[in-house]
């Protein structure tokens, strides 16, 4: 057991207690954090005479070697230590002596910890961004090659009406698009520096918060010290942004899942993304789609779980806080790795566009056009859809299509048709004609394309840093996969 107080305790901390009480096992992840933000408290703390030149070199030395020993291994943080903050102050302590001891003045472990998840977070928070913009891009590749691909567009997953395979990606273009959006947002309400709000009160010290905040990037200082300590509304916008970009993750995951299977056969999942059964031989799962649908609820529990801890706590801080830890890692994790493994699966993914096609034409995707054609011959449409729905019955009875239907067969139904109905319901028309903004009109579509690249490339530099400026972060945890960060 080693921890920061003990004063004015008699006895021991219980063995039990101590390690129900103890956070290092998921809070060391923060050490760079942890340093980030202790170099830039006694960067300020020297500026402001409340250290020496030399007190405040020597402990920045000394933190840089602690952090440089971890990243090399030569030192591993030690589990005994109640929590990563405690783990940095006490090997400072060993390695530069009575200075360390220094560290902590005008501090809280509570400020301590709400910068350290922040400037985490807020690291995450660019990472998420990133991947969504490489998703991005393989999902605006596709649509690029596929304006012309037709198939059947769904309600209620019966055939509906044509599309093209851009169109359907598409409105994944869009969600995805939303999803960086909502980055951009959380990113800009985040960023501000809760360090110096002390335990609650702020300090006594002449600290200049300005100054912290700048250094580790920050807009300015939070402004209220009691909120600073125990504000974690950051989090819980992040985990319900990654929330939603799970759902997008999910729902295109389902559609992969049934595109897949024997009945639909429009895309083939990637070997590489696919598995074997162990008893029967011939099948090839869409595990990785089924796994992103699933690991869904694992991020909406994550959610679930850091609102419901925080809906009872009065100010200002309470230990219940440390329970933000590992749900949030959990999710940061979940989706990150998502993100990366459903973009490999998208872009290794094959499509049978004969299937679609065919699949496009049956169905009655062209009703829609073929009642249009009748207001366009003068009927009203409520009367042309009922012409229609008889045609249709017609049609099922006789188990063809409209457009193989002959001519003769059609009058009988209404004298308005002509010749140029097959035009009118080819697949190719129906999808062509439909050229309003967001339609799947090859030329509508080209046009939406050419602005989702224009918005790809862009990249709004102005607004959102590259993560690479935030790079003090990254994991330290065994077990993390941390193989794409
Ligand atoms: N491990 C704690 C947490 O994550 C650090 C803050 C401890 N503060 C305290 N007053 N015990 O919340």
């Amino acid at each position: 057991m080693a921890q920061l107080w003990g004063g004015r305790f008699t006895k021991e901390t219980d063995k039990q207690v101590y390690d129900f009480n103890a956070s290092i096992r998921y809070d060391k992840r923060l050490f760079r954090q942890d340093i980030e933000g202790s170099v830039a408290h006694v960067i300020m703390l020297e500026r402001q005479g409340i250290l020496t030149a030399k007190e405040m070199q020597d402990i920045v030395a000394g933190l840089d070697t602690i952090r440089k020993d971890v990243e090399n291994g030569k030192l591993s943080i030690d589990e005994k230590y109640e929590d990563i903050h405690s783990f940095v102050e006490a090997v400072l302590t060993e390695r530069i002596g009575d200075t360390g001891k220094k560290l902590h003045t005008g501090r809280s472990r509570n400020d301590q910890v709400a910068l350290d998840m922040r400037l985490y977070t807020r690291l995450q928070v660019l990472l998420v961004d990133g991947l969504l913009k490489e998703l991005l891009q393989v999902i605006l590749n596709t649509m690029e090659g596929n304006t012309d691909t037709f198939m059947p567009g769904f309600t209620h997953l019966q055939k509906a009406q044509p599309i093209t395979l851009a169109h359907h990606y598409g409105a994944y273009f869009e969600m995805f698009k939303r999803d960086r959006l909502r980055m951009k947002d959380i990113f800009k309400r985040m960023n501000y520096c809760p360090l110096g709000a002390g335990a609650l009160a702020g300090t006594t010290y002449p600290l200049d918060r300005e100054l912290t905040a700048e250094l580790m990037g920050f807009y300015g200082p939070t402004l209220n010290s009691m909120d600073s300590v125990s504000d974690r509304d950051y989090l819980i916008e992040f985990l319900a942004a990654l929330s939603t970009v799970m759902m997008h993750l999910s729902r295109f995951s389902e559609e992969i899942i049934i595109w897949n299977s024997d009945e639909y056969r429009f895309v083939e999942v990637d070997d590489a993304y696919s598995t074997g059964s162990s008893i029967m031989p011939q099948k090839k799962n869409p595990d990785i789609a089924e796994l992103v649908r699933g690991k869904t609820g694992r991020v909406y529990g994550d959610l679930m779980s850091l609102l419901t801890t925080m809906k009872g706590l009065p100010l200002a801080y309470n230990k219940d806080m440390q329970e933000d830890k590992e749900v949030a890692f959990d999710a940061f994790d979940t989706v990150k790795d998502c993100i990366v493994l459903f973009t490999g699966m998208l872009d290794s993914m094959k499509f049978n566009r004969e299937r679609m096609a065919v699949s496009a034409m049956r169905g009655f995707t062209n009703a829609t056009d073929a009642a249009d054609y009748l207001v366009n011959k003068g009927v009203p449409f409520r009367d042309a859809h009922g012409i229609i729905g008889r045609l249709v019955l017609y049609c099922i009875e006789k188990n063809t299509s409209i457009d193989a239907l002959p001519l003769e067969e059609m009058k009988a139904i209404s004298d308005k048709f002509e010749q140029d109905i097959y035009d009118a319901v080819s697949l190719k028309t129906c999808v062509e004609k439909r050229l309003t903004v967001g339609a799947p009109g090859p030329e509508a579509m080209k046009r939406v394309i050419a602005l989702n690249r224009e918005y790809l490339e862009q990249e709004e530099e102005d607004w959102f840093p590259d993560s690479s400026e935030y790079e003090v972060q990254c994991e330290v945890t065994e077990g993390s996969s941390g193989w794409y960060k």
